[in-house]
């Protein structure tokens, strides 16, 4: 297939793109930077273009038009960008990504468009007062496709409005379906790690996402800080389980995902925070570790003062994947502990190959 990935030298595009190159695809790869696809660029099969979205007279037509598939992974994806940058996360993550889906339904192409777990807010049994007889079930954070509700904190926590945007999407390309019989998928990942998640750290306001404020935490020797002591609890996805599911997605075999909305995630991987963070050091500690550096000490800081004002968070989420694995055949292997642990040793090897270079 010919396929244009949009977003494609991000952290799930870089491997995604990998994947399609390997698989025989044909890729027109569309990012505002390559360093993550740098193995790639020379294969014969793909064209990259270094191109910001947002501007002006780029050809998003023509390149939809000469597509079979479209994939879009562009988006604002990490929680210190929703609270510094609340409107330009909705812009890129809603109005910009609107243009690519309405040239999608122009030209009678199909759409698999990235957007997020976080659609589903908070549980249930956190909000205050809940009527719950075991907070604990995890039957109150399984979040399913088609059937689950959504709690989103209030306007002023404006953290949301990364969740909304994407959202809203959804909702568009659910109403273009119905009306204009435009044929899309909607790709709901839940917490994907591995190499290539995020740079490290590299300023003072540098905020990625955890696992490599963590693992930057780990090789300096500093304290690995906890957002309100941590306690949120996340289920962590190996990437390359990830890409499988969505490689099938890609497939379509018998068209089992038109129109249809599929969480990625593993279920069995969930750890709060806290307990990745310690996991992390003991991992750390048992394989990786310099014994010049110390090990750090793990603290706990407001989530106010470490993001900012508006910062909220979900409390807990499961991905209920009955809907992957029935279309799709797909269910995930990677535990927590080698997840985490294969991810490490690309942070570690890089960082020796820096100092390397560095002299
Ligand atoms: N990684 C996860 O666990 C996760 C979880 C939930 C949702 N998602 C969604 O999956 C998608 C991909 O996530 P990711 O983790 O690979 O994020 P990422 O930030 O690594 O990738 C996004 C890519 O989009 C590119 N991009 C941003 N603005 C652009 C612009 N104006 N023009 C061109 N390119 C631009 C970035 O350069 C980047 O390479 C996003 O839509 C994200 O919201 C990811």
């Amino acid at each position: 297939m010919k396929i244009l990935a949009l977003g494609a030298a991000g952290f799930i595009g870089s491997h995604l793109t990998h994947r399609l190159l390997k698989e025989g695809h044909i890729v027109t790869a569309v990012d505002l930077q390559s360093e993550k696809v740098a193995e790639d660029l020379d294969h014969a099969n793909l064209t990259f273009l270094q191109q910001d979205i947002r501007s002006a007279g780029w050809d998003l037509d023509g390149l939809v038009r000469d597509a079979d598939l479209v994939i879009d992974l562009i988006a604002y994806a990490n929680p210190g960008l929703y609270l510094r940058i609340p409107l330009e996360v909705f812009r890129l993550n809603f109005l910009e990504n609107l243009k690519i889906a309405e040239a999608c339904v122009r030209h009678g192409k199909r759409l698999i468009q990235f957007s997020t777990c976080e659609v589903y807010g908070r549980t249930a049994a956190s909000l205050q007062n809940a009527a719950v007889a075991d907070p604990e079930d995890p039957i109150h954070a399984t979040f399913s496709e088609d059937t689950s509700e959504y709690i989103l904190g209030p306007v002023a926590k404006h953290r949301w409005i990364y969740s909304c945007a994407k959202q809203l999407l959804e909702r568009v390309l659910h109403a273009y379906g119905l009306e204009h019989g435009f044929n899309y998928t909607i790709v709901r990942p839940f917490n994907f790690i591995g190499p290539k998640i995020d740079f490290l750290p590299q300023k003072e306001d540098d905020i990625p996402r955890v696992f490599s404020f963590f693992m930057d935490a780990l090789l300096n020797g500093t304290p690995m800080k906890l957002v309100n002591g941590g306690v949120n609890r996340r289920c962590y996805t190996y990437i390359d389980d990830a890409i499988e599911c969505t490689y099938r997605i890609v497939e379509n075999r018998g068209g089992v995902c038109d129109r249809q909305i599929v969480n990625i995630g593993s279920p069995h991987n969930e750890v709060s925070i806290r307990q990745m963070a310690e996991t992390m050091r003991e991992i750390y500690a048992a394989k990786f570790r310099d014994p010049a550096t110390p090990l750090p000490e793990i603290i706990s800081v407001p989530g106010e003062q470490f993001y900012g004002e508006g910062y909220d968070d979900s409390d807990r989420r499961i991905p209920d994947i009955a809907k992957a694995s029935t279309l799709l055949g797909w269910e995930p292997v990677w535990g927590i502990c080698e997840t985490l642990e294969t991810t490490m040793r690309y942070y570690v090897s890089e960082r020796r190959k820096t100092a390397a270079s560095n002299g």
